[in-house]
């Protein structure tokens, strides 16, 4: 009796992303100890969290998968690439592997829809909103740099910014939360 709920092609697809998630955890990781070495230990600890996050979404492709009967595949991860050049050059970085990886979960959006397996459809959804969230995130972050002078900041805007990612919180806020009343 076939118990495989998957078609090959999404089960290989939700695989590369459960990869590409740990992948997107490794970036994290490699960021925060960089940043962590060159002392700006506030916006080390926020992308050390962040780097959970990413497990976190890894797990909740391999749940999928094997919730849905098809077969798990643990792969290697790829390297993280080079270590950023400047604390703007980082949050750059970050954005930019944001922006990437919405462009791999909208690849399974078309996926889904294309096979017309709704489940996985709707299983994508939470991700197509967290990576809403994380864009939000990254771009809080480039517009906190860039007022802290960008490219050019100096140490102590530096500094101010290291204290204020320390308790930045983890998520940012979606459009569709904001009210009158709480802008
Ligand atoms: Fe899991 Fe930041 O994307």
């Amino acid at each position: 009796m076939e118990t495989n709920r998957l078609s090959p092609k999404i089960a290989q697809a939700l695989n590369d992303q459960m990869t590409n998630e740990a992948h997107n955890a490794q970036i994290y990781l490699a960021y925060a100890s960089w940043a962590a070495d060159k002392g700006y230990d506030g916006i080390s600890n926020f992308l050390f969290r962040h780097a959970n996050e990413e497990r976190n979404h890894m797990m909740k492709f391999l749940e999928y998968i094997l919730k849905r009967g098809a077969k798990v595949v643990i792969a290697s991860i790829p390297a993280p690439g080079p270590d950023p050049l400047s604390v703007n050059d980082c949050f750059e970085k970050v954005f930019q592997s944001e922006v990437e990886n919405t462009t791999k979960i909208y690849a399974i959006v078309d996926l889904s829809m294309a096979e017309k397996d709704w489940a996985t459809w709707n299983f994508i959804q939470w991700f197509v909103k967290e990576q809403t969230e994380e864009e939000t995130l990254a771009l809080d972050l480039l517009s906190k740099i860039k007022v802290a002078g960008g490219a050019n900041a100096k140490n102590d805007a530096l500094y101010q910014l290291d204290m204020e990612l320390k308790n930045t919180p983890d998520d940012a806020t979606l459009a569709q939360d904001v009210t009158v009343e709480k802008p």
